[in-house]
């Protein structure tokens, strides 16, 4: 059976490798985005993976945008909500627009994903849905209440999601990546980079792949026993 997977953000970065790793896997994969229609339909291009723009912080356009993506491949099976943004300052300079835009895209979007699928998954009796943390929203971070605080809604938000969805199949984890080697972690100012990564026990950056082999893991039909736990990727940074 072929089953049918969306990944938010799966165009970029980690949810990049995720998609390339599921579609490697038998998936069929949908690949939601957010931003540059001409660097999506290069990705299609390169891997024939079929992409869909909405915003998942954006509650109608997503329950829209998945229903979209039913009616051209199928129920949805998988879910993994990658999808997300960093608006990092400290708390006296941060806007609340800068705090709002983040919870509303990191951790609405992982609502709005669960609205528009969760529900089919139960009423099927299967369903994978993995949810991108942080090591950010497990200790915190100097310049991100913002991200912090909505990595840590994921951590909950999963843990709650589980116990909902175990009887009937459906199992809702949660992966806590550290700093990996993606356009997001670039963004940050390069002294401020060196120190974070002089505390990296491995002594360097993750990679998305060993970021989408967990993902992967978490998926697999064989997974069906792990539900509602966050599984830390982040080189050694933090023992949670
Ligand atoms: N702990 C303690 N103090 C810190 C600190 C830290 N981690 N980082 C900065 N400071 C201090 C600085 O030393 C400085 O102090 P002094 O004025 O006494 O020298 C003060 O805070 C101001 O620092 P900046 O000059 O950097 O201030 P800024 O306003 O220009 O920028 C910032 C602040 C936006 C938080 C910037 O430091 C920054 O971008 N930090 C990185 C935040 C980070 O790690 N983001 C992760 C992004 S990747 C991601 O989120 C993916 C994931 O899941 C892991």
């Amino acid at each position: 059976m072929t089953r049918i997977a969306i990944v938010t953000g799966g165009t970029r970065g980690i949810g990049k490798a995720i998609s390339l790793a599921l579609k490697d896997l038998g998936y069929t994969v949908a690949a939601n985005y957010a931003g540059n229609d001409d660097k999506a339909k290069a990705f299609t291009e390169a891997t024939g993976i079929a992409t869909y723009k909405w915003d998942v912080g954006d509650h109608d356009a997503t329950l829209a945008g998945v229903k979209q993506v039913e009616a051209d491949l199928g129920p949805i099976d998988v879910v993994v909500n990658n999808a997300g943004i960093t608006r990092d300052a400290v708390l006296h300079k941060m806007s609340f627009d800068d705090w709002n835009e983040v919870m509303r895209i990191n951790l609405g979007g992982c609502f709005n994903m669960a609205k528009a699928t969760f529900p089919g998954m139960r009423e099927r009796k299967w369903g994978r849905i993995v949810n991108i943390g942080s090591i950010n929203g497990q200790s915190g971070q100097y310049g991100q209440v913002n991200y912090a605080a909505a990595k840590s809604g994921i951590h909950g938000f999963t843990k709650a999601l589980a116990q909902e969805g175990a009887k009937f199949g459906v199992t809702v984890n949660a992966i806590a990546p550290g700093y990996i080697d993606t356009d997001m972690v670039a963004a940050v100012p390069e002294a401020v980079l060196e120190k974070i990564v002089a505390k990296i026990p491995v002594g360097r950056l993750g990679q998305a792949k060993e970021i989408a082999r967990a993902v992967a893991f978490l998926c697999a039909e064989d997974a069906g026993f792990v539900t509602g736990s966050t599984l830390s990727l982040n080189g050694g940074q933090h023992m949670y």
